[in-house]
């Protein structure tokens, strides 16, 4: 069996929210989620209770410290490095840059910091995978605008993007614009800064939030090329295909309608246009958006170069409403619960064979490589009494959705890039704030609480990993 590539890029991904801490060093200002805190408050807008846009002394930020990837940079990129990493998948963030998006000039500190970031990776030669906004934007511009339900947000992001592509333009080839943009739907104030005023239809909003963040999206696609030369420039979807619970036509159409829901947003992001379906689900749920002149253009002309996708679980959707009160957690979606399936530790449940249905299903829809930028299992690692970690159920997770993987690129003839596991050290967790909920090949010293030494420790995974790269994919 012919395997992999030779140039694909094995590597891990994280995000600048969730793992570089120094919130307010060096002029950075505060971030979205500078403000969400640990604990039961930390999804309000699920709850229906109102969101904090500031901090305050009873809860904790796990933002604020993460893993203190900001200090621990040289030693995270060089044990990447031990691992044979070709690609290093990482978000910026902006409020390093623009402290409140709205200066007219970027701030030169949070600049430098990403030099070196990008430096350090060089010196491995590493290849930096860049999100441009991984849930994470200005808190300063949701107070201003609710967010991305403002058209204005257009123009603070563009300027962004002109600063990072200007100065890492030579730096970095790889881009993606906006992180999981369909999570918009689940979870709007995380993924977009909507914050809707009394009154305010939420599901319209959405719907605006996510015109603008196309349009932000197709514009940075298309400055990137006249920017960077050989540049490629992707999106990003929270994959993962949504099976019929049974083959009921009912359920089928269910699944595909949940499907197309999902799929809506890269469809505009790789065809440059609004599909025909989304078109007539606004018409009939009312959904009027604030399109100007030029904005169909302007989609058309930015279409992205790849589909990067995180691929954590396959989902399953029905018909039958006693079947449908029988959910379960699948990342911020919820999923009727698939019989066939194992569930992690958080109830996500466990589909190796899903990840080639996905990955199938993505290249049959756009024709374009695609990109695994999210794989991995959150799980509670034990430290043994010798100090180390023996991760074997990560590791299993892993090698069979790796194997998944290869199968669709040798067997289907799936274009594939790269794969960048999530997350090759352990950070916070996006959805709970919990440092428990581990990804990593590396441990770090760190509690719920926020206490530990922030030390780092090879997982038995780190060995496994590293072999893996090496045999590029042979030695599972
Ligand atoms: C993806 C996000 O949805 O899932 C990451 O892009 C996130 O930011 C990852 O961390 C895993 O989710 P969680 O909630 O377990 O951290």
């Amino acid at each position: 069996m012919k395997g992999l590539p030779e140039d694909f890029l094995w590597g891990g991904a994280t995000a600048a929210n969730q793992c570089e801490g120094g919130w307010n060093e060096s002029g950075k200002g505060v971030s979205l989620i500078d403000v969400v805190p640990y604990g039961v408050d930390r999804m309000p807008v699920a709850k229906g209770e109102k969101i904090m846009l500031d901090c305050d002394e009873e809860h904790l930020y796990p933002s604020h410290e993460a893993v203190d990837f900001y200090h621990h940079y040289k030693e995270d990129i060089a044990l990447f490095a031990e691992m044979g990493f070709k690609c290093f998948r990482l978000s910026l963030s902006w409020t390093r840059i623009y402290p409140t998006g709205l200066e007219e000039e970027p701030n030169e500190e949070g600049l430098r910091f990403y030099d070196e970031v990008f430096d350090e990776c060089k010196k491995y030669g590493i290849e930096p995978l860049v999100t441009i906004c991984h849930f994470d934007l200005p808190i300063a511009l949701v107070k201003e605008f609710g967010g991305w339900k403002d058209r204005r947000m257009i123009e603070c992001f563009m300027k962004f993007c002109r600063t990072i592509f200007q100065r890492y333009g030579k730096k970095v080839k790889y881009w993606i614009t906006f992180n999981e943009i369909n999570m918009l739907n689940h979870l709007p104030f995380t993924s977009c800064g909507l914050v809707a005023e009394e009154g305010e239809d939420i599901k319209n909003l959405k719907y605006i939030c996510a015109h603008h963040e196309l349009l932000a999206s197709a514009r940075a696609v298309r400055l990137a090329h006249e920017m960077m030369e050989d540049c490629m420039i992707g999106c990003m979807l929270a994959g993962g295909s949504f099976y019929p619970y049974t083959c009921n036509p009912k359920d089928v159409w269910q699944a595909k309608q949940t499907e197309r829901g999902n799929y809506f947003f890269i469809d505009v992001q790789s065809r440059g246009a609004y599909p025909n379906y989304a078109l007539k689900w606004m018409e009939r749920d009312g959904i009027t958006l604030d399109w100007e002149a030029g904005d169909k253009e302007t989609l058309a002309a930015g279409t992205v170069d790849f589909i990067g996708f995180s691929y954590y679980c396959s989902r399953c959707d029905t018909a039958d409403p006693e079947v449908s009160a029988n959910r379960m957690a699948a990342n911020a979606f919820r999923t009727v619960r698939n019989p066939h399936l194992e569930a992690s530790e958080w109830g996500w449940q466990i589909d190796p064979l899903g990840l080639r249905v996905t990955m199938n299903d993505l290249y049959d829809r756009y024709q374009k490589p695609l990109f695994i930028v999210e794989n991995g299992l959150g799980a509670k690692d034990t430290i043994k009494e010798d100090g180390t970690i023996e991760d074997d159920y990560r590791i299993a997770y892993l090698r069979e959705h790796i194997r998944s993987m290869i199968e669709a690129v040798t067997e289907d003839g799936v274009p594939l890039m790269g794969y960048t596991m999530w997350s090759p050290i352990d950070l916070v967790s996006a959805s709970t704030g919990e440092m428990s909920k581990r990804y990593g090949f590396i441990y770090v010293d760190k509690d719920d609480q926020g206490n530990g030494s922030l030390k780092r420790r090879r997982k038995k995974s780190f060995y496994w990993y590293q072999k893996v790269i090496r045999s590029n994919g042979m030695d599972l």
